[in-house]
């Protein structure tokens, strides 16, 4: 039976999330995906437009006793925005529906970083994949 793709990108992000890395969550939105892998990681980002859903976010986060989280606020298609996240740290990215990343997020990644996108759903609400890429290959 084929495993549906929401299914697939939580089966990908528990294997990558390890105790030595730094995850990067775009579009964090209220922050049920970040306080699931929180524990899991050494530090986790959230990132994401909406200042409501963001301090939902923030409520969530206290409320689990969660030390090891920083959400900040901005957009992912506006460069001034993204530039608030440090450079080059993250060994991961992810979204889960949520933006794309793009060329300014991936000068905040490490070399050997890996990126997990969950594709927006259609208008049915059917997702069409998940997928995942590594960013650069090793320097020889
Ligand atoms: C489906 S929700 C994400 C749910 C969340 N990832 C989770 O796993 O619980 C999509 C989120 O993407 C955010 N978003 C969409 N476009 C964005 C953009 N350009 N920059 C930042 N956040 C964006 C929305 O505000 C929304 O919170």
């Amino acid at each position: 039976m084929a495993i549906a793709p929401a299914d697939e990108v939580d089966r990908l992000l528990d294997i990558f999330a390890q105790p030595d890395r730094h995850m990067l969550d775009l579009g964090c939105g209220a922050g049920f995906t970040l306080c699931r892998l929180a524990p899991h990681v050494a530090t986790i980002w959230g990132f994401d437009q909406d200042a409501d859903l963001l301090a939902t976010a923030w409520q969530r986060v206290a409320s689990l006793g969660i030390a090891n989280a920083t959400l900040l606020l901005g957009n992912v298609a506006v460069p001034t925005d993204v530039a608030v996240l440090p450079d080059v740290t993250f060994d991961l990215v992810f979204s889960r529906r949520g933006p794309n990343v793009n060329a300014t997020v991936m000068t905040k990644l490490k070399l050997q970083a890996y990126v997990i996108q969950e594709l927006v759903q259609d208008s049915l609400g059917l997702l069409t994949s998940g997928a995942i890429r590594r960013v650069r290959p090793a320097l020889a």
